[in-house]
């Protein structure tokens, strides 16, 4: 801020001293003098710009600091953030406010607010002391400036609307474009290019049309200014020229105010622009904020530690709904006694994963209780307590990066052998060691280098890893190839061994393996039992198990 101050109290001391040295020196021939004066010219020059670095610097260092701790936080908001709220806010949006919007919130900060200062600064320096030096010539030489200011306005508002619409349709074109990436294979599959590729062209159009109309308001207002100021040093010449030859103005006075004109122009033509970066800044930030205040962490205040659970689940007239009015679950009320397996079946939509997202917490229920070993979900430490519960859900997701990091999720503390343990536990240490590189190998995004089946057995792996009392297993419903199938089939019978186990089955082989199974039906529990009695009383699961039946068991 002071090295604002000092820039701006700066930059009219050179015209002023050659104003000087054009009328004391010059005119009277003092050659020393003239020396003199053009070091110190020198001395100031390098200093004015030595300070204008150093600003440039402090300024962009504060931006990054700025940005890079706002980004943070913004990422740790994302983390912690409720399940649910992914559910309603799209992918892009977040995208976009962790990177976009924050690199807007910068450009406040090296081009908006402490340049605005600034320049605001230089431009009252400049003018005050013109008017000291001759406020007739001054007034004269301003004269176009109302002009200047209606440019500006025009200016700053056309381009501001501009670049709403770029910016609405950058992160129309982002998500589009990522969208369609990641969903490549039903657009080729379905032979939709075509009509994908005519979609992308209206949106990029859009994209087009707002860009030029920024150019356009661009491309209109520097000839403006350029032209307002060629008016002033007319009028300046015009004037001074008049005023030289009565003696009432010298030469080195006309100088100086030819550079002060100068001085004067540069700030004000970027002023506008940046009158805007500030303004796209503010709405940045005010994204940004709001996605920092939202609400939606996790009500996190238990205490007690997982670590010794035996895993009783009881659930107690549990309700549950993702969106308010809308029940999902409508009163559900069962027990699994500790190591024991209770399969979960039912029409598709009728509440399964529900059923494991609110054990794991990843949803608030409404009403009703889960308890774990006697405890309310609610009083355990949740990072202990999701410890403590293995998942494998329906859709395996893997990121980029190595097979061991995908099942330690790179936690480094966890060492290889206990990795190389748990997948030979599951049968899967030689299909892992057959891949190049093994263990090292990069399945690189969402693992589309790997096999549907070859990636469930890598979840089976990570849900295993930390030995988890309580098992959870949301069965793919889809196919996978026979050799691994059997591979699954294997690595679920050791995995459901020996500790509680919730399994959303498909397959009729773990089903009928349960202790107990559960049918649901609309968000109910509609039968329950073991297979013998299930397929005795002829209800809704002898009609599901018939139906699979007829299919052929899927081997
Ligand atoms: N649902 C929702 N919001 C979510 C997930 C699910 O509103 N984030 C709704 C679904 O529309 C569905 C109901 O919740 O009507 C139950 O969904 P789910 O428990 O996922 O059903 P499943 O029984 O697991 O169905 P599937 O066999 O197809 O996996
Ligand atoms: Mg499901």
């Amino acid at each position: 801020m002071s090295l604002s101050v000092i820039l701006a109290a700066l930059s009219p001391l050179r015209p002023y001293l050659i104003q000087l040295s054009v009328d004391k020196y010059i005119t009277n021939h003092l050659l020393q003098m003239l020396i003199y004066i053009s070091v110190v010219q020198l001395g100031i020059l390098l200093i004015e710009n030595g300070l204008r670095f150093w600003f440039l610097y402090r300024i962009n260092w504060l931006g990054q600091t700025v940005i890079n701790d706002m980004r943070k936080s913004v990422f740790r908001k994302i983390l912690f953030q409720n399940i649910g709220y992914y559910d309603r806010t799209p992918i892009g949006t977040l995208t976009t406010r962790t990177i976009n919007d924050v690199e807007a919130v910068n450009d406040v900060f090296s081009e908006g607010i402490v340049s605005i200062i600034a320049d605001i600064l230089t431009i009252i320096a400049i003018m005050i002391i013109m008017f000291i030096t001759d406020w007739r010539l001054t007034l004269v030489c301003l004269a176009p400036f109302p002009i200047l200011i209606l440019a500006t306005y025009w200016f700053k508002e056309s381009v501001n609307k501009s670049f709403q619409r770029v910016r609405n349709a950058v992160a129309a074109l982002n998500a589009f474009v990522q969208e369609h990436i990641v969903g490549m294979y039903i657009v080729q599959a379905f032979a939709a290019e075509k009509t994908e590729m005519d979609k992308f062209k209206t949106i990029n159009k859009e994209h087009r049309d707002a860009n030029i109309k920024a150019i356009f308001a661009y491309s209109v207002f520097f000839p403006v200014v350029e032209i307002i100021l060629a008016m002033s040093m007319g009028l300046l010449v015009w004037w001074g020229a008049h005023r030289m030859l009565d003696y009432s103005v010298t030469p080195g006075v006309v100088i100086a105010f030819v550079m002060y004109l100068n001085l004067l122009f540069r700030p004000l033509r970027m002023m506008a622009d940046k009158f805007n970066v500030l303004q796209m800044g503010m709405i940045a930030g005010e994204r940004v904020f709001t996605v920092l205040d939202s609400k939606e962490h996790l009500a996190d205040n238990g205490t007690v530690n997982a670590d010794n659970i035996r895993g009783e689940v009881k659930f107690e007239n549990v309700h549950f709904s993702y969106k308010a009015g809308t029940p999902v679950l409508k009163g559900i009320s069962f027990e699994i006694p500790a190591g024991k397996t209770m399969a979960v079946v039912g029409h598709t939509g009728a509440g399964k994963t529900s059923i494991i997202s609110i054990l794991n917490r990843l949803y608030e229920i409404e009403g009703g209780s889960i308890k774990i070993d006697g405890t309310n979900l609610k009083d355990y430490d949740i990072y202990s307590l999701r410890n403590h519960i293995g998942i494998v859900l329906q859709d395996v997701f893997l990121f980029s990066g190595t097979i061991a990091e995908n099942i330690t999720l790179r936690n480094a503390d966890i060492p290889r052998e206990k990795v190389e343990a748990v997948c030979k536990l599951l049968g899967i240490h030689n299909f892992i060691m057959s891949l190049p590189g093994g263990y090292d190998f990069n399945v690189m995004e969402r693992g589309n280098t790997l096999s549907q089946g070859q990636r469930q057995l890598l979840s089976f792996a990570r849900a295993l890893l930390y030995n988890p009392s309580i098992l959870i297993l949301d069965e793919a419903t889809s196919s996978v190839d026979s050799e691994s199938e059997q591979l699954i089939q294997q690595a679920i019978d050791k995995m459901i061994t020996g500790r509680t186990s919730i399994v959303i089955a498909h397959r009729l082989s773990t089903i009928r393996r349960a202790d107990e199974i559960m049918v649901m039906d609309k968000g109910q529990i509609i039968e329950r039992g073991n297979h013998q009695s299930l397929i005795a009383a002829q209800g809704e699961y002898y009609k599901l198990y018939t139906a699979v039946e007829k299919q052929k068991e899927r081997v």
